[in-house]
C-alpha cells in the first residue's frame, strides 16, 4: 500500500506532467506563449515606428540639409558714371550691385571670375571678383565697377547697329559673370557649383541711366 501510494502519485504525476509537456508543446506550435509574444510584437512596433522616424528625419535630412542648391549671382542695379559719347564711340563706367546669395546648409567658397559687359558678341568691359566666400544661408554684396568703352572701330562687325544705336540713344547690353566654387555641407560633402549671372539691359543715353534691367 505504501509502495503503490509512493508508486501511484509518482506515475500520474509524471503522466501529467508529460501531457502537459505535450499539452504546452502543442500550445506553442499553435499559439506560442501568448505573454511573451504580446511584449515582442509591441517591442518590434516600436522598433518599426523608430524605423520609420528614423528614415523620415534622414529623408529630411538629406533634402533639405544635404541637397546643394545653386548660389544665385544677382544683378540688382546698376549705376552709370563718367558717361561719355561721340558719334561713333562711347566710355561709361558701370557700377554694378551684384549679389551672391547661397542658400546652402553650409558655406559656397569661390574662385575669382569677371565681370563681363557685352555689346552683341563683342566684349566692351570686364572686371575681376576677388576669390572669397559666402557662409551658410548667407548673403553677399558686391559693388563691381567696370570700365567700358567702345568705338565703331573696335566693334568692326557691329559697327552699323552701334552708331545707330548711339544715335537713337538706346544702347542695348548684356551683362554676364560666373562664380565657380565649392559648397561644403557638414564639413565632409563638398559639392562643385557655379554660380551665374546672365543680364539683358539697355543704357539711356538720355538719361545717363541703366533702364529695361532683365536678369535670366
Ligand atoms: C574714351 O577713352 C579713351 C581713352 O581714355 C579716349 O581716347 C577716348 O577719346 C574717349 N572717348 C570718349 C567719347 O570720351
Ligand atoms: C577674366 O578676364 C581676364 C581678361 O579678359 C582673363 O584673362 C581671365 O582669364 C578671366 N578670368 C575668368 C575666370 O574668366
Ligand atoms: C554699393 O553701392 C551702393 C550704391 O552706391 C551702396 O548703397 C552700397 O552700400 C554699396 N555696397 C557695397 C557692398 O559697397
Ligand atoms: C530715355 O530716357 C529719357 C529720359 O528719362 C526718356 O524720356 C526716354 O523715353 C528714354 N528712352 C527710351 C527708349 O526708353
Amino acid at each position: 500500500m505504501e509502495e503503490e501510494s509512493r508508486l501511484n502519485p509518482l506515475k500520474p504525476a509524471r503522466k501529467y506532467h508529460t501531457s502537459n509537456e505535450t499539452f504546452a508543446t502543442d500550445e506553442l506550435i499553435k499559439n506560442p506563449s501568448p505573454k511573451p509574444q504580446t511584449r515582442s510584437s509591441k517591442c518590434l512596433v516600436y522598433i518599426l515606428l523608430a524605423l520609420v522616424l528614423q528614415s523620415i528625419a534622414l529623408l529630411i535630412f538629406g533634402l533639405v540639409v544635404l541637397r546643394i542648391k545653386t548660389p544665385t549671382l544677382q544683378l540688382s542695379a546698376v549705376a552709370v558714371k563718367d558717361l561719355h559719347n561721340e558719334p561713333t564711340s562711347l566710355n561709361v563706367t558701370f557700377v554694378a550691385e551684384v549679389r551672391l546669395h547661397n542658400m546652402n546648409f553650409g558655406r559656397f567658397k569661390f574662385r575669382g571670375g569677371n565681370t563681363t559687359f557685352f555689346y552683341e558678341k563683342a566684349t566692351i568691359g570686364v572686371t575681376g571678383i576677388y576669390d572669397g566666400q559666402v557662409g551658410s544661408r548667407e548673403k553677399r554684396e558686391m559693388n563691381v565697377s567696370v570700365k567700358v568703352m567702345a568705338s565703331d572701330r573696335q566693334l568692326s562687325e557691329n559697327s552699323m547697329d552701334f552708331s545707330r544705336d548711339i544715335d537713337l540713344g538706346l544702347i542695348k547690353l548684356r551683362s554676364f559673370a560666373m562664380l565657380k566654387g565649392e559648397v561644403r555641407v557638414v564639413k565632409i560633402i563638398n559639392r562643385h557649383t557655379t554660380a551665374v549671372m546672365d543680364c539683358n539691359m539697355a543704357l539711356n543715353l538720355t538719361s545717363q541711366a541703366i533702364q529695361d534691367l532683365l536678369c535670366q
